[in-house]
């Protein structure tokens, strides 16, 4: 069930607002976002005090330009707030995976823990969260079905920790990682290519003075 925001609002609407609720939705960073390196923890923050305040569990996944972001409470808070971020300018192309009432919480003790679903970010230490999570990397929830998206929340439902971030990690920002990450692998290569690039110009420069 894909529904963009009048429909999830019409279909929120129908339910009692003291009902408990769960909300999944996606979208994407957009590319001024993708330079900031302080948006995850703004968010992260406001998210934080906010929620807690309101009675709002979660998560909230990045990963690959996408968010990916369960929340779960009353139906009048968690409305209130969807209102608020999907209204943010910071994401785009946002569309509803999930939304349903449920007898429990499955994220009661998460008050909106931000997961990192970038697999160069992480430390050798999130080996096991690692092979648990391969199924669903690169992440591209945009296309996901309910059910996909219910398997992939029971996975990280049952995560103690979130994936273990490299200290320099969150240094940079989206941008800036991927960059790092395809260019990383490949230093020796590119220096041996700037290099014979620099000999062909001279070369070129010598031939033609
Ligand atoms: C992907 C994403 C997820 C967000 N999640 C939350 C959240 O869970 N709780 C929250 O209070 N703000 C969250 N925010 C921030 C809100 O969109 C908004 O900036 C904040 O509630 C302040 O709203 P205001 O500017 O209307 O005061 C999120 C923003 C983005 C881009």
């Amino acid at each position: 069930m894909l529904l963009t925001h009048p429909s999830a609002f019409s279909k929120l609407d129908e339910i009692d607002d003291t009902a408990l609720i769960q909300l999944v939705y996606v979208s994407s960073l957009t590319v001024r976002s993708r330079l900031s390196a302080t948006i995850f923890g703004e968010v992260e923050g406001h998210a934080r005090d906010y929620n807690e305040q309101h009675g709002i569990t979660g998560t909230l996944c990045y990963g690959n330009g996408h968010f990916l972001q369960c929340m779960e409470g009353e139906k009048a808070k968690v409305a209130a707030l969807t209102r608020r971020i999907f209204a943010d300018k910071r994401h785009k192309n946002v569309q509803v995976l999930l939304l349903q009432t449920i007898s429990h919480r499955s994220f009661a003790d998460w008050r909106m823990r931000l997961l990192f679903l970038e697999r160069w970010l992480w430390s050798p230490a999130t080996k096991k969260q690692a092979a648990q999570l391969s199924p669903y990397l690169p992440f591209a929830p945009n296309g996901w079905s309910a059910e996909r998206t219910e398997k992939f929340l029971q996975v990280i439902k049952t995560f103690d920790t979130p994936p273990h971030i490299k200290a320099a990690g969150i240094t940079y920002n989206a941008f800036g990682n991927m960059v790092r990450h395809i260019a990383a692998p490949h230093q020796a290569f590119l220096v041996v290519q700037g290099f014979l690039s620099v000999l062909l110009v001279v070369g070129l420069v010598l031939l033609y003075l």
